[in-house]
């Protein structure tokens, strides 16, 4: 039986990823995508509730399908993500067109669960951890498919941290890790399908553990994390790009993301000094630049600890940029404590930070602490940390230009909407700086680094021109992929 389907995506990217599995568990029973809902027989809601408004979100999106249900009531709508992990089987009762519940790692059963409601069973959910026995779905490659040029690979999943105001360990579950072997199997199936950059995914990417690996640097003291030698077996095994003479397949760049200050050990560091393939950017959440603050979120690290730790991956390569994450308003959060987060937002340089009011989430120990910041205190300090941000930004930015970079190129600039026809590409610098491309025949550059005189900066991205005649590269490998959506982190 073939049946189509639609998923719509919110959050980040191990949600896009889950979203890239379920459309292949779905495809292999049967299912065609299709763009809009209308013509979906199964639609998909693969939600976030990372910070507040995700049930509202939720209600709105389920409001708009709810008359193409009413028209086609064999249409099944499913939940899928953190929404559907934290609030199971009662969103079935306080949402009524609902059909599925389904967590993260059931995401194998999807087909049969909703085959089962094409049949007329009752509305179910299906939310349970699969701690016993992890499971960790494959990409595996059909039959003409693009591969993308940037492959998302999940090492691990969920989270031991116990930070105070989130609600990750609560939808996603404890700590599991993929062995190393499988992961360096799947980087090497991605790359040699044409994938050239490879992101690393995990809740907390480096406090990977694997048995099968060589130990822990002693060196790094109490910390038993084997992310780094991960890295290393992953640059030991699979080929590198090299564009010249053909486009044969190869690994231009490795990115992982993210990961937790805590474990940013000396080894971690050492690894980019050693591995010219990790790209030469790191996001490392911070969170808060005062100690009262880290304390209260349980972040297990100090103000001096994080800046010694980005220190030490600044030496360890140089022009290593970091950009980071930031909640404002956290409950007690004096001004004093903001003016923290501002200086350390200054002495670090952050080349971009996503930043954010605290929200409340259900089931996190910070509800204790009551939610006493008010909002328009906390709308005038996430102002005040853009305005900085966005100075920092500018500057490292600016001076970029009339600078020599290597891109990989991803695919249409996303202005073009995928269209590749109009001579405008999107990639990235080894510092994962976003570069458009304008030049007619840029659509060959789509999978391959090319480099370029860097011409303009803009707000969030640079301009180039290739350094190179286009018609000089070798013929377009025969499977091209379009941009791919990368979502803010
Ligand atoms: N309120 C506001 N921001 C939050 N984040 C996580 N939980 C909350 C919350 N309760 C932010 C953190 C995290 C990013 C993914 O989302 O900055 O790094």
């Amino acid at each position: 039986m073939t049946f189509r389907y639609a998923i719509q995506t919110f959050g980040c990217q191990m949600n896009v990823h889950d979203t890239d599995r379920m459309a292949g568990v779905l495809r292999a029973a049967g299912g065609i995508a299709v763009e809009a809902v209308e013509q979906a027989d199964l639609v998909v809601l693969n939600t976030c509730s990372v910070r507040e408004r995700a049930e509202q979100k939720l209600r709105s999106e389920v409001g708009k399908l709810a008359p193409l249900k009413r028209a086609r009531p064999d249409m099944v709508i499913a939940v899928a993500g953190c929404v559907a992990q934290q609030e199971g089987e009662s969103l079935l009762k306080r949402m009524r067109h609902i059909d599925l519940v389904i967590g993260p790692d059931n995401i194998a059963e999807l087909p049969a669960l909703a085959l089962e409601q094409w049949g007329g069973s009752p509305p179910v959910a299906r939310t349970e951890f699969d701690t016993a026995a992890p499971r960790f779905l494959t990409w595996a490659p059909r039959e003409g498919q693009e591969a993308p040029v940037v492959a998302f690979v999940t090492t691990m999943k969920g989270c031991d941290e116990r930070c105070s105001f989130c609600i990750v360990p609560y939808t996603r579950g404890p700590e599991r890790y993929r062995p190393a072997r499988e992961v360096v199997n799947e980087v090497s199936r991605f790359v040699q399908a044409g994938s050239r950059e490879v992101l690393l995914l995990g809740q907390t990417v480096d406090s990977f553990r694997d048995p099968a690996l060589p130990p822990a640097d002693p060196e790094d003291g109490l910390d038993g994390s084997q992310f780094p030698e991960l890295l290393r077996l992953i640059a030991r095994e699979i080929p590198r790009y090299r564009r010249q003479p053909s486009r044969a397949p190869g690994l231009a760049r490795l990115r992982y993301t993210s990961p937790h200050p805590r474990h940013a050990t000396a080894s971690l560091a050492r690894a980019h000094a050693e591995l010219d393939v990790l790209a030469g950017h790191v996001h490392l959440p911070v969170q808060s630049g005062s100690d009262r603050v880290l304390r209260r979120m349980i972040r297990r690290y100090t103000r001096s600890e994080y800046l010694a730790r980005v220190d030490r991956l600044k030496c360890s390569r140089p022009n290593l940029t970091v950009s980071t994450d930031i909640i404002v308003g956290f409950p007690g959060e004096t001004e004093d404590d903001f003016e923290e987060t501002l200086s350390l937002v200054r002495e670090v340089a952050f080349v971009s930070l996503y930043a954010f009011k605290y929200s409340p989430r259900p089931h996190t120990p910070a509800l204790r602490l009551g939610d006493d910041v008010p909002e328009a205190v906390k709308s005038e300090r996430l102002a005040r940390l853009f305005e900085v941000a966005d100075v920092l930004s500018q500057k490292h930015l600016s001076g970029l230009v009339g600078t020599r970079q290597h891109v990989l190129v991803e695919g249409a600039s996303k202005s073009e909407k995928g269209d590749l026809s109009r001579g405008r590409v999107q990639g990235r610098t080894e510092r994962s700086e976003i570069v458009h491309i304008q030049a007619p025949g840029a659509a060959a550059l789509v999978g391959e680094v090319v480099e370029v005189d860097i011409t303009r900066a803009n707000k969030h991205s640079l301009l180039a021109v290739p350094t190179e005649p286009i018609d000089s590269l070798p013929a377009p490998r025969p499977k091209l992929d379009g941009a791919r959506r990368l979502p803010l982190w």
